[in-house]
């Protein structure tokens, strides 16, 4: 029997809307058990933000690499717009070079009494992720605890997911209290709640990346969460959710059928009306196939061996950004680079002397964090280094921006759901990113996968 014959046998309410977790979009105030991801320097823009949060869905601030006064200016614009009509969120992103950096940001997401925030990229719980969880956490009138945030943590490790599945550590947070940024009721009250809320498992993604396999992950780490819960007798429930990868209906019910509370897309906002990037870069990526996508070293944690996943059909930058890692993993100092290779750089890649490089970085550094430079003045490695991640930050910069004259070094992040997303559009009026929205596409998403389960239900069902 075809699938079109066959009966629906899956409850017939099964829509967008009721996929997931039923208690994630209450807590969050949601349509859809689904968010868009934040994406780094206002890429996940205010214009982003407040389109999802007036359709009754959840976006998150692109924070990283912003300044804290542009951030602050983006959400309180974001708050004004939304008047109060829909919720929002922003990114925290461990920052384990420039603790001060990750402290003005929690700060300024607690004064600005953020609604949602989604903690990236951490692997330790620092002092400051143990604030933000505590800060302002109440006694309930029924025993509960009262939350003035909801914090989602996005992983890709089962170490990590551990650290968000217990408490933040008691001496972090007899520390913030001697030190008189927790009063003692916050302290005993967040040592009775998990780090987060939530946990998003992040599998291969656009952007920083394991490329770690949903497959694999999801269920090892909604089991770990029962574990955790059973163990520590958490009564609330924690959503584990699910990113990387998710351009189609297909792919999100299987995210759904694997078990994911929530969903999470990132890539296939990037190339929306509403992100804050170049009509130049969306041109690019409207255009990408899954496979025009690589994995190359990390501009911000460039020493530690990071990967990004970026588009690079037509483009030098991923070959670039790989050459000058390969450098830095074999000299010692940019005094050991031969002459052509050194003239290759200056000319092709860098598009000036290194000296000219290095006095540039030097100049930004001194006014923010001068022991940055005292340490490369001291270590031609870090220097080095220093001077190579100055490309990543020119390259997504050129790309932002829209260069057109640059376009071959743009830096731009993204996985290969955005290839299958396009494939999905062509010869529609979406195919032109104009026309692309990301509510829309939350909506095609959701409810695209709820048709997908009634139809592989019936399919199933009629054997
Ligand atoms: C252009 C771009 C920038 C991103 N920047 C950030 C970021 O600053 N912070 C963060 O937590 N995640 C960032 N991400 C990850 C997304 O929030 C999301 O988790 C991920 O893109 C989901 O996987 P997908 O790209 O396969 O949809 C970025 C992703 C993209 C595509």
């Amino acid at each position: 029997m075809s699938a079109a014959a066959t009966p629906v046998v899956a409850p017939p309410g099964l829509v967008g809307g009721t996929l997931g977790c039923p208690d994630f979009r209450r807590r969050r105030g949601l349509r859809y058990a689904y968010y868009a991801g934040a994406m780094y320097k206002g890429i996940g823009s205010r214009a982003l933000v407040v389109r999802m949060g007036r359709a009754g869905l959840l976006g998150f601030l692109g924070t990283g690499g912003l300044r804290p006064e542009e951030i602050a200016a983006d959400l309180r614009g974001i708050a004004a717009d939304l008047g109060g009509q829909g919720t929002y969120g922003a990114n925290f992103l461990a920052s384990p070079l420039d603790p001060a950096a990750e402290r003005a940001a929690a700060e300024l997401l607690v004064a600005l009494e953020v609604p949602h925030v989604e903690a990236a990229a951490f692997t330790t719980v620092t002092p400051d992720l143990a604030w933000l969880r505590a800060r302002g956490l109440q006694a309930g009138p029924d025993g509960g605890i009262v939350r003035p945030r909801q914090i989602v943590a996005k992983l890709s490790r089962p170490e990590v997911a551990a650290l968000f599945l217990a408490p933040a550590p008691a001496p972090l947070l007899e520390r913030l209290v001697a030190a008189g940024r927790l009063t003692p009721e916050e302290a005993r009250l967040a040592a009775a709640l998990p780090l987060a809320d939530d946990l998003c498992v992040e599998a291969d993604s656009g952007g920083h990346t394991d490329r770690g396999v949903l497959g694999v992950l999801l269920p090892f780490i909604r089991r770990q969460r029962d574990e955790a819960r059973r163990a520590r007798g958490w009564t609330t429930p924690i959503g584990v959710g699910a990113a990387g990868g998710l351009g189609t209906p297909e792919a999100v019910a299987a995210a759904f059928t694997l078990g994911a509370d929530f969903v999470v897309t990132g890539s296939v906002n990037q190339c929306t009306a509403e992100a804050g990037t170049s009509d130049l870069a969306k041109d690019l990526l409207q255009t990408a196939e899954p496979q025009d996508t690589d994995l190359v070293p990390a501009g911000d944690m460039f020493e530690l061996g990071a990967k990004v996943q970026v588009f690079k059909r037509g483009l030098l930058f991923p070959g670039r950004a790989k050459k000058l890692y390969e450098l830095y993993r074999q000299l010692d100092s940019l005094d050991q680079l031969d002459a052509r290779t050194r003239e290759q750089l200056e000319t092709r890649v860098f598009g000036r002397p290194l000296a000219a490089v290095y006095e540039e970085t030097k100049a930004y550094y001194l006014t923010r964090r001068p022991e940055v430079i005292a340490r490369a003045e001291q270590d031609p490695k870090h220097r080095m280094a220093l001077v190579f991640r100055w490309y990543f930050v020119h390259s997504s910069r050129l790309a932002r921006r829209g260069d057109s004259a640059g376009r071959a070094d743009f830096q731009i992040h993204c996985g290969p759901a955005l290839g299958a997303f396009n494939q999905l559009v062509r010869g529609t009026p979406r195919e032109d990113w104009r026309h692309r929205h990301v509510d829309e596409i939350a909506g095609l998403l959701m409810e695209g996968a709820a048709a997908v389960l009634r139809e592989r239900w019936a399919a199933l069902a009629a054997g």
